[in-house]
């Protein structure tokens, strides 16, 4: 298996202020792997560090087996990087985004033309490639940044948030491509808020005031120990309920989830105080079920409130 990210005890500071403190992971070649974390974790610095823009202040970093401290230049070379609120320019259109580029990266003539047209056609941008980015749909301006980060091939991307703020259709169908350039070879660092796109992630790491406290497959993240046992409730009046019961000093954390509410308790001891309390509400709820957490509470659990 080959190894597209070394990061080991990846550090930035800011003056006094340590913003990524100490990381370590490695990503392998063609997997897509998402960093969680609440705003302000580190995410976005870490990612500046493995595209080359920004200095680490200490540790080491490999990307595709460049160190990105000593040749950054090779690196940005190598990659494709779509930043948080990723750059795009009003009053060019689609097509003279992809032929900036092109010209970028070097590729000019009939490849470079190729590639636009078919990139287009991937991201469903061919009907719209004289329509100024300035007059977009937003899922249209990240699938053109998407588009023009991925032009020359790279094997390693690097997306932010790729889908802040894009409704859900559009975000599933940036999903789709994800997953299919992944199932091609391209390597898939990504970020986002969106618990539920975490789930298309073979792995994750969950960041939080730059460290990294967690860590493994969705499925594996909703197996920690730590976690105790989560619990689901049915009713007509989840907030109600939610108010109830979210002071009872056994009750670690509850939270909406859907028509339902979760809660987290730390052991399988506690449903039945927790049936018990609801039955004396009077609030009319549905004895709480075991249930596998979701990642959403996993992240509560691990780091907070998303
Ligand atoms: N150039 C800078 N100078 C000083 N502090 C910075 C700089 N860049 C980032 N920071 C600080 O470092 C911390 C981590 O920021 P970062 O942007 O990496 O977080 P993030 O996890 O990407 O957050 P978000 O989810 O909001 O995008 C924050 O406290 C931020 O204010
Ligand atoms: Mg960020």
């Amino acid at each position: 298996m080959t190894t597209s990210v070394r990061a080991e005890s990846l550090t930035r500071r800011f003056g006094s202020f340590v913003a990524v403190d100490a990381i370590s992971f490695d990503i392998h070649a063609g997997e897509i792997w998402g960093f969680l974390g609440p705003n302000g974790s580190g995410k976005s610095t870490t990612i500046r560090m493995l595209c080359g823009v920004l200095a680490p202040s200490d540790g080491k970093a490999e990307v595709l087996g460049i160190d990105v401290a000593r040749d950054p230049e090779a690196v940005k070379l190598r990659i494709g990087y779509m930043s948080q609120g990723s750059t795009l320019w009003g009053d060019l259109t689609v097509l003279e985004h992809l032929r900036f580029y092109a010209g970028l990266y070097g590729m000019s003539g009939r490849d470079g033309e190729q590639r636009i047209v078919a990139w287009m056609q991937r991201t469903g941008l061919s009907e719209r490639r004289d329509q100024l980015a300035g007059a977009l749909p937003g899922g249209y301006r990240k699938r053109l940044a998407l588009a023009c980060t991925l032009l020359h091939a790279p094997q390693m991307i690097f997306l932010d948030e790729p889908t802040a703020g894009v409704d859900p259709v559009s975000r599933r169908e940036f999903w789709d491509i994800i997953v299919e350039l992944a199932d091609e070879g391209t390597t898939v660092m990504v970020t986002t808020h969106y618990l539920d796109e975490a789930e298309h992630c073979n792995q994750l790491a969950m960041l939080y005031n730059g460290k990294i406290v967690a860590r493994g497959t969705p499925e594996s993240l909703k197996h920690l120990p730590q976690l105790g046992t989560t619990v689901e409730i049915l009713s007509d009046d989840c907030v109600g309920v939610l108010e109830a019961i979210e002071t009872l000093p056994f009750v670690r954390g509850a939270g909406l989830y859907g028509s339902s509410l979760h809660v987290a308790l730390a052991s399988a001891a506690d449903i039945e105080r927790l049936g018990a309390a609801l039955a004396a509400s009077g609030l009319g709820a549905q004895p709480p079920q075991p249930v596998v957490p979701s990642l959403e509470d996993v992240f509560a659990s691990v780091v907070g409130s998303p």
